[in-house]
C-alpha cells in the first residue's frame, strides 16, 4: 500500500480524506479489513430449517450461509468452481444442493461437489468443492470471517455470550428488516456509532431513555447509582450476567465490547415514552426492567436489546461512497403480530436514531469529500471509543 496515506493520518485525529472517498484505499481494505475480520452475517433464526440459506457479500466476496441437515451452519464463497457464476441468486431461499444457474454444477450443503454432469471420467469432483468461509454461530448470531487463518471467535463468543446469551435471540423472531442505503463511506457509520459527544444535541428521543450523556448532567448522578443498585439485584434474580453491568461504553477488548445498562428511571425499554413496544418479554423475562445489553464488534456490527425486543445492525460497504445499513428488530417468538406487538412502534425508535445519525453522516459527508476537509482532534472525554476504533483500522491498514 501507498505509505504516504497512513502518514497523512494522526493518532488521536480523524482520518485523512482519501480514506473515505479513494478507491484504491477501499481496495486495500478488501484484503486488509475484510478478509481478515469476523463479519456479522445475519440472524439464526433466518435460517430455522436444513438447507435454509441466505447470501450476503463481505466486501468484495459474494458469500452464501446455509444450515445443513445436522443443524449446522456451513459458510462458501458463492462462487462455482466450475467457471466462476455465483450460485444462489436470491437473497434467502431453501435448496436440498446449492445448484449453479449456468451449466448445473450442483454441492452439498458442506460445500462437496456432488454433480458435475458431462466432465468426463478423469474429472475429480472432490477437487471441487466450494472454497469455504469460516462460519461461526452463537446465541442467535452468525458470523462468518474469510481468512484462511481467522483470528479466534471464541473471544468475542467468550466475551458476549455471558450478555447476550440472556436475551434469547435464538428463541426469537424477526419483527422487521430496514435496508438504509447510505451514499457515503462505510467508516463515517461506524465512527458515529462509536460516540455519544453527538447525541445531546442530535438524539433527544434516545437521551430521554438513556443515560449515556451522564457526564453532560452532573444532577443525573445520584439517580443513576440508585438505578445501577437497583437492577444489580432485579438482574441477579433474573440469572443475568452482573459483571458488566455500567452506564459506560468503554471497550473492554481491542475489537469488541458488551455491558448492559439500565435505562432511566421509571422506563423498562428503548421506546419513544420508555414503555413497553412488545407484551410478549423476550427470553421468558418475567421483569420487564432488564436494561439494555448493548454490543458492538469491529467490523459490521452493533445491538441494543432489551427485554421486549432486540434491535441489530449490520454494515455492508459496497463502494467508497455507498453503504448499506441493515437494522433487524426481533421479538419473542411467542409474540403474535397484529395482538402482542406492531412491527412499526418496536422499531420507531432505533429507526428515529438511525435517520437523525444519516442526517448528521450526510451532513458530515460534505464537509470531509470538500478539499477544505482537515481532520481535527478527538475529544478525550467524549470521543476515546472511536479514537480507538480509528487506531485499530490504522494498524489493521498497516500503520
Ligand atoms: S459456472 Fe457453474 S456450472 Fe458452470
Ligand atoms: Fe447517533
Amino acid at each position: 500500500m501507498n505509505v504516504h496515506w497512513l502518514n497523512g493520518y494522526r493518532p488521536g485525529y480523524g482520518l485523512p480524506r482519501d480514506f473515505y472517498i479513494n478507491a484504491e484505499i477501499f481496495a486495500e481494505e478488501q484484503e486488509r479489513i475484510f478478509r481478515n475480520n469476523w463479519f456479522f452475517a445475519g440472524h439464526s433464526i433466518e435460517l430455522p430449517k436444513s438447507g435454509d440459506y441466505m447470501t450476503l457479500t463481505v466486501g468484495a466476496a459474494p458469500v452464501v450461509v446455509v444450515r445443513d441437515r445436522d443443524g449446522k451452519v456451513h459458510a462458501h464463497h458463492n462462487v462455482c468452481r466450475h467457471r466462476g457464476s455465483i450460485i444462489c441468486t436470491k437473497e434467502k431461499g431453501k435448496a436440498t444442493r446449492l445448484v449453479c444457474p449456468y451449466h448445473s454444477w450442483s454441492y452439498a450443503h458442506d460445500g462437496q461437489l456432488i454433480g458435475a454432469p458431462m466432465m468426463g471420467e478423469d474429472f475429480d469432483k472432490a477437487e471441487h468443492g466450494l472454497k469455504r468461509v469460516h462460519a461461526e454461530e452463537f446465541d442467535g448470531l452468525i458470523f462468518v470471517n474469510l481468512s484462511d487463518t481467522p483470528s479466534p471467535f471464541h473471544e468475542l463468543r467468550d466475551h458476549l455470550s455471558p450478555i447476550l446469551k440472556s436475551q434469547g435471540m435464538n428463541r426469537a423472531k424477526i419483527a422487521l428488516i430496514r435496508d438504509y442505503e447510505l451514499d457515503l463511506n462505510w467508516k463515517l457509520v461506524v465512527e458515529n456509532n462509536r460516540e455519544c459527544y453527538h447525541c445531546e444535541a442530535n438524539h433527544h428521543g434516545y437521551v430521554s431513555v438513556q443515560y449515556d450523556t451522564e457526564n453532560d448532567n452532573p444532577d443525573l448522578t445520584d439517580e443513576i447509582s440508585e438505578r445501577l443498585a437497583d437492577c444489580a439485584i432485579r438482574w441477579e434474580k433474573a440469572g443475568l450476567d452482573t459483571a458488566r453491568v455500567n452506564t459506560s461504553s468503554d471497550y473492554t477488548a481491542e475489537w469488541f465490547r458488551a455491558n448492559r445498562t439500565p435505562v432511566r428511571k421509571g422506563m423498562v425499554t428503548e421506546s419513544p415514552d420508555g414503555q413497553l413496544v412488545c407484551d410478549v418479554l423476550m427470553a421468558g423475562f418475567l421483569d420487564p426492567d432488564m436494561g439494555t445489553a448493548r454490543a458492538n464488534t469491529n467490523i459490521n456490527f452493533w445491538c441494543h436489546a432489551n427485554s421486549d425486543y432486540a434491535h441489530t445492525v449490520r454494515i455492508t460497504p459496497v463502494s467508497p461512497t455507498k453503504t448499506i445499513v441493515r437494522g433487524y428488530w426481533l421479538v419473542d417468538q411467542n409474540a403474535v403480530e397484529g395482538r402482542d406487538y406492531d412491527p412499526e412502534k418496536v422499531a420507531a425508535f432505533h429507526d428515529e436514531v438511525m435517520s437523525e445519525d444519516w442526517e448528521i453522516c450526510r451532513r458530515q459527508w460534505i464537509g470531509i469529500t470538500s478539499p477544505g476537509f482537515q481532520p481535527g482532534p478527538y475529544s478525550p472525554l467524549k470521543e476515546q471509543n472511536v479514537d480507538r476504533y480509528v487506531r485499530w483500522y490504522a494498524r489493521q491498514m498497516g500503520a
